[in-house]
């Protein structure tokens, strides 16, 4: 007998399902509610609401556990590529062999973008901030694939997931380079995914580019580290907007802009800006995690905390070692990673911070690597979107397969009640 949650309202007892995921989790399952008893739930942030069923990613925020398709992060971060763990957020599966060297050449073919659609860098600002032109461009890319663009035609949907892959480090690439007043280089189809994204980030017209080996695997693990967050602020983003019908384009344009806000994919460009500030201002780490603990200062400790971990986020722990094995093999030293792991340390001696069960979360160390590795702090947070992207197609894929029904939340109005319009000169 399937188990069921008891709901009495106005004397009378309601029985609801029960459901339970494969990893054991619980939900009481509301679809019918409404109609039953008139009430609908309110949740607001929805910290205790489920939106779907998806076999994508698993998080135990208690235990510090994040898996994809069941692998566990740690594990496809030190054995599989970017590409293959793509493949296997939209696809279920790890790719074979053959299935991989078929999706990296798929993926090849496609990374140059249209000669006109090159063109819409130049009508932004030298300043313009990477999120704003990326989220432009991947919306324009609709206008160049019209016939790719219905989400219940499987061949245009693998079209258009192709394009997008490959695409996205080309359109972040040309958008520093807009920044810079420099040329757009070509992609160079001879050179793997990551390799190819640093040549036309960092390389001219005027000599060949040497793509360090070291820059190119911590670029890599970090994008598998980025990949997918089951449902967070810019992957929810992706499912309503999706619902809707619109394009995957569409989708994943709606998708960057939920990602660049300082409390999600923001807080990686903020942790190095908050790093930067007390180095320049001469504070200790002790005095920054007291304004940070402040109520009556702004300040916050960027990259602390997280609405599902309450431990240590496991991609975190993955990246703080792969910052000090990429400074030590790059033989530079930082002062931000060491006042990184200075604010760590009192954090999580901390009070404030235990009690609220606060630890770094997969935004704390990364920009420490980025800005090692060379990329421009303001677009540490479209990297993070280069790596979610694969995330975000899954999802909308894992959505237009379960048909869902467009997503229309209910409210409980709280204003005035029935009024007449008074006439002007009575306003
Ligand atoms: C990402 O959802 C995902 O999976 C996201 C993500 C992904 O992969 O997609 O993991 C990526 O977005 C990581 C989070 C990056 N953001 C930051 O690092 C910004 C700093 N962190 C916070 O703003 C905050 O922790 C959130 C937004 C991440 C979570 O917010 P919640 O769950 O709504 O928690 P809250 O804001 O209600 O905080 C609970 C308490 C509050 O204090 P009290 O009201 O109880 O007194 O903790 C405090 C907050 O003031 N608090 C912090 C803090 N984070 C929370 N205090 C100081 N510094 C912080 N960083």
């Amino acid at each position: 007998m399937d188990e069921t949650a008891r709901l009495e309202v106005d004397g009378k007892t309601y029985e609801l399902p029960i459901v339970t995921g494969t990893e054991n989790e619980r939900a009481v399952d509301i679809s019918n509610l409404r109609g039953e008893t008139g009430l609908i739930t309110l949740d607001p942030a929805y910290k205790n609401t489920g939106s779907c069923r998806s076999a994508i990613t698993f998080i135990d925020g208690d235990e510090g556990i994040l898996r994809h398709r069941g692998y566990a992060i740690e594990d496809l971060a030190d054995k599989t590529s970017f590409l293959e763990v793509a493949f296997l957020l939209i696809n279920g599966e790890l790719p074979s062999a053959d299935q991989l060297e078929w999706w990296r050449q798929s993926i090849r073919y496609h990374t140059m973008l249209h000669e006109d659609l090159k063109r819409l860098f130049g009508a932004f600002p030298k300043d313009a901030h990477p999120m704003a032109v990326s989220s432009s461009v991947i919306a324009a890319l609709s206008t160049f694939y019209p016939r790719d663009l219905d989400p219940h035609e499987p061949i245009e949907v693998a079209n258009s997931v192709l394009r997008l892959i490959a695409k996205f480090p080309t359109v972040v690439a040309y958008a520093y380079k807009h920044s810079l007043g420099q040329p757009f280089l070509y992609p160079d189809n001879s050179l793997r995914y990551v390799h190819n994204f640093l040549r036309l980030m960092f390389g001219t017209p005027c000599e060949p580019f040497e793509v360090d080996p070291v820059v190119a695997d911590a670029i890599d693990t970090l994008l598998v580290l980025h990949a997918d967050h089951e449902q967070n602020c810019s992957t929810s983003t992706v499912r309503l907007v999706g619902s809707s019908h619109v394009n995957i384009f569409g989708a994943i344009s709606a998708a960057i802009n939920a990602l660049w806000g300082s409390r999600h994919g923001g807080a990686n460009q903020e942790v190095i800006e908050m790093l930067e500030a007390i180095a320049n201002e001469g504070l200790t780490a002790r005095q920054f995690v007291d304004r940070a603990k402040d109520r009556d200062d702004t300040s916050r400790l960027m990259g602390f905390g997280h609405r599902v971990y309450r431990n240590y986020d496991p991609r975190a722990k993955v990246i703080k070692k792969k910052a000090e094995d990429v400074l030590n093999k790059l033989g530079v030293t930082s002062k931000l990673l060491e006042i990184a792991m200075e604010l760590e340390q009192i954090a999580l001696d901390d009070d404030y911070f235990v009690s609220r069960r606060l630890f770094p979360n997969v935004d704390f160390y990364s920009g420490v690597i980025y800005k090692a590795l060379g990329i421009p702090v303001n677009s540490f947070t479209v990297m993070f979107a280069m790596g979610r992207l694969p995330g975000w197609i899954a999802h909308w894929v894992e959505l237009h397969k379960d048909r869902q029904a467009i997503g229309r939340p209910r409210q409980i109005y709280v204003g005035p009640q029935a009024r007449p319009v008074p006439p002007l000169d009575q306003r």
